[in-house]
C-alpha cells in the first residue's frame, strides 16, 4: 500500500485533526494570548468544500479518523454540514470533535445525526467563579449542560479535558475524580503545555507525578487501578475501584508519547502540521488552489510527514521554539 502517511520512524499517520476555525467564544489564558490573535483573512481560510475534499484525499491515502478542533469548532456555521459530508467518505471510520461545550447542547442532536461519533469536552473547573477567571467569559453551567446532554446521547465514554494549572485548579483534582463516581466519563488531566503567547513556565505546570501524589493522599493505593490504554492514546488511564467512570493523564511534558504518534493536523488556514510542536508547515490550501495534481499533492504531503521528528524537543527547549498559539492549532 501507499507509503505517503509513514514517517521515517515507521509511524503511520492515520488520524487527521482538522481545525475548523481560529475563533473561540472563550478566552482561556493557556490557549489564547491575552492580546488576542491576528485572524487570518476569510479568503485565506479553507472553505467547507475544500476541507471535505482534503479529508477525502487523506482518506484515500489511509486516514481513518478525523477530529474537528478549533478555536471552538462549533463557532463555524457550516460545522454540521461538514461533518455530514465527511460521514459519507469511504474509509473514515471515526468522526470526533473537541469542543468547549458552550453551544454544544444546542447542536448536539444535529451533530449526532450528521454522524459525529466521539466527543471530548474541555472543563478545567467544577466551580463557576473559577471558570470565569480561567475562561474570561461566563458559561460554566452551559458546559455542564452540554456534558449531561452528551451523556444522555450516549457519547461514551465521554472524555473531559482538564488542563491542570498550579495554584488554579490543582486543588480540584480529587473533586474531578469524584465526578467519575457515577458517570461513564473519562476525565483526562492534561499537563500544561507551552505555546506562543501563553506565558507558560515550569512553575505553572503540575506534572503527572505530582497529580498522582495528590490522588494517593485521598484514595487507598489499592483502589487506584491502572487500565489498559489503546495503542495511540494520548492518556494513561486509571480508575477508582467501583467508580463508574475513569480518569487519565496526558503527560506531554513529563513523559511524551511521541513514539506511538499517529496524528497530523490541518490548520484553519490550510497548513499541514506534522507535529503539535513542529514548526515546519506546508500549505495544502495553496496547493489545491493552484490545481496541483494528485500525484504532486501526495508528494507534498509525503515529504512533509517524512520531515517529522522522532519526538518533540523536550521541556527545556520547547518553550523557546517558535510555534503557533494553541488557538491557531487546535490541540
Ligand atoms: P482522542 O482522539 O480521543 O485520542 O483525543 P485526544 O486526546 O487526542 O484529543 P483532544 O483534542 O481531546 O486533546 C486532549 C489533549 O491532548 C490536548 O491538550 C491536546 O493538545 C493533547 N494532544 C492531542 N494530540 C496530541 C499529540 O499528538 N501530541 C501531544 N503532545 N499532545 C496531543
Ligand atoms: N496545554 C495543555 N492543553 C491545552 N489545551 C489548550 N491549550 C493547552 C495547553 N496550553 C487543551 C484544551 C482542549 C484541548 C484541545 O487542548 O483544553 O481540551
Ligand atoms: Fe506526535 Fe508531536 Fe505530539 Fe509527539 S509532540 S505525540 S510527535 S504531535
Amino acid at each position: 500500500k501507499k507509503s505517503v502517511l509513514y514517517d521515517l520512524f515507521g509511524r503511520k499517520h492515520n488520524y487527521l485533526r482538522v481545525s475548523l476555525t481560529e475563533r473561540c467564544n472563550l478566552r482561556c489564558t493557556y490557549c489564547m494570548p491575552e492580546e488576542g490573535v491576528k485572524l487570518t483573512p476569510n479568503e485565506k481560510l479553507l472553505t467547507g468544500s475544500e476541507i471535505v475534499n482534503l479529508i477525502n484525499f487523506f482518506a484515500r491515502l489511509g486516514v481513518n479518523k478525523v477530529r474537528f478542533t478549533g478555536g471552538e469548532p462549533l463557532v463555524r456555521k457550516d460545522c454540521v454540514d461538514i461533518i455530514r459530508e465527511v460521514g459519507k467518505i469511504e474509509g473514515i471510520k471515526k468522526i470526533a470533535m473537541t469542543s468547549n461545550g458552550i453551544v454544544l447542547s444546542k447542536k448536539i442532536k444535529d451533530l449526532k445525526e450528521a454522524g459525529l461519533n466521539q466527543l471530548n469536552i474541555s472543563l478545567d473547573t467544577l466551580e463557576e467563579k473559577k471558570f470565569e477567571f480561567v475562561a474570561k467569559r461566563k458559561g460554566w453551567s452551559k458546559v455542564m449542560n452540554s456534558i449531561q446532554a452528551a451523556i444522555d446521547l450516549d457519547y461514551s465514554p465521554l472524555k473531559i479535558n482538564c488542563v491542570v494549572m498550579k495554584g488554579i485548579n490543582d486543588d480540584e483534582i480529587t473533586n474531578f475524580i469524584e465526578f467519575t463516581k457515577d458517570k461513564n466519563i473519562d476525565v483526562r488531566f492534561i499537563e500544561y503545555m507551552p505555546f506562543d503567547g501563553n506565558k507558560w513556565n515550569t512553575k505553572k505546570m503540575v506534572s503527572f507525578r505530582e497529580m498522582m501524589k495528590i490522588i494517593a493522599q485521598k484514595y487507598p493505593i489499592e483502589s487506584i487501578q491502572k487500565l489498559q490504554d489503546d495503542p495511540n492514546d494520548t492518556s494513561k488511564a486509571f480508575k477508582i475501584e467501583n467508580y463508574k467512570g475513569q480518569f487519565g493523564f496526558i503527560t506531554s511534558m513529563s513523559e511524551h508519547f511521541c513514539s506511538t504518534c499517529n496524528r497530523i493536523r490541518l490548520t484553519a488556514d490550510g497548513n499541514l502540521k506534522v507535529c503539535l510542536f513542529g514548526n515546519s508547515e506546508v500549505s495544502l490550501r495553496d496547493a489545491i488552489r493552484s490545481n496541483m495534481n494528485d500525484e504532486d499533492l501526495e508528494e507534498l504531503i509525503s515529504s512533509a510527514i517524512k520531515r517529522k521528528k522522532e519526538k518533540h524537543a523536550g521541556l527545556d527547549i520547547l518553550p523557546s521554539l517558535k510555534n503557533r498559539p494553541m488557538i491557531l492549532i487546535g490541540g
